[in-house]
């Protein structure tokens, strides 16, 4: 009797570790790395404000005439495997996702004083490394415009490369990545 149960104990201590083992796997195929459709397209990412966050530019229409391309603030992320490998060695690895969160400017007043304060989410952008799914595109790197509330899209085509690599690949510091205006990304470079 007391044989069964401790046998039954380390069954279920087995199950336990193969639950727990299954667990872990589905984490790690659900890390948040570039998902695509079958069609090729883009998947929204999702759950990136649980990635690296790594800088915020503002381009605002004030300072711009009225008609800046992207008024909004710019929240950028990056996705934590390849943030690791940037950490490591200074390159940004097959995978890599960079998304870009488009907040509105809310109020320009605070207690703090006058300023440009964050609104509401309001749009999506991303870019996506991988020489397997876009070895024409310049450096691997594809673009993708989710567009913006209330026509948010699930999915996005690569955007053609005159439209948004050219000017990432002629004047962004590091692999086409505005890493000048990213503190993050060169404080871990210089790690
Ligand atoms: C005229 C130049 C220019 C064009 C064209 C352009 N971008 Fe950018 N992009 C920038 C600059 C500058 C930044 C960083 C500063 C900022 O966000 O304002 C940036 C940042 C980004 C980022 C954040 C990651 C990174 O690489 O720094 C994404 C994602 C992005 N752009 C997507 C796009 C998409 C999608 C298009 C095409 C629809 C596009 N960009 C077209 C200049 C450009």
């Amino acid at each position: 009797m007391v044989f069964i149960s401790k046998r039954k104990g380390f069954l279920l201590f087995q199950l336990a570790i193969l639950v727990g083992a299954g667990f872990m796997l589905v984490a790690l195929q659900g890390s948040p790395d570039a998902k695509f459709a079958e069609d090729g397209q883009l998947l929204r990412p999702e759950g990136y404000r649980e990635w690296v966050y790594v800088g915020t530019p503002l381009t605002p229409n004030d300072m711009n005439n009225g008609k800046a391309a992207f008024p909004e603030f710019h929240n950028v992320y990056i996705n934590p495997k390849a943030y690791k490998v940037w950490k490591e060695s200074g390159v940004f690895p097959e995978g890599t996702i960079l998304v870009k969160e488009l907040v509105s400017v809310g109020s320009k007043a605070a207690v703090s004083g006058a300023g440009y304060f964050m609104g509401d989410f309001i749009g999506l952008e991303a870019t996506v490394k991988s020489k397997k799914h876009f070895p024409g595109e310049p450096n691997n790197w594809a673009y993708f415009s989710f567009g913006k509330l209330p026509n948010l899209s699930a999915q996005a085509k690569a955007q053609a490369t005159t439209d948004c690599a050219s000017c990432h690949k002629a004047s962004a510091a590091d692999d086409m990545v505005f890493t000048q205006y990213y503190p993050v990304l060169r404080a871990a470079k210089a790690h």
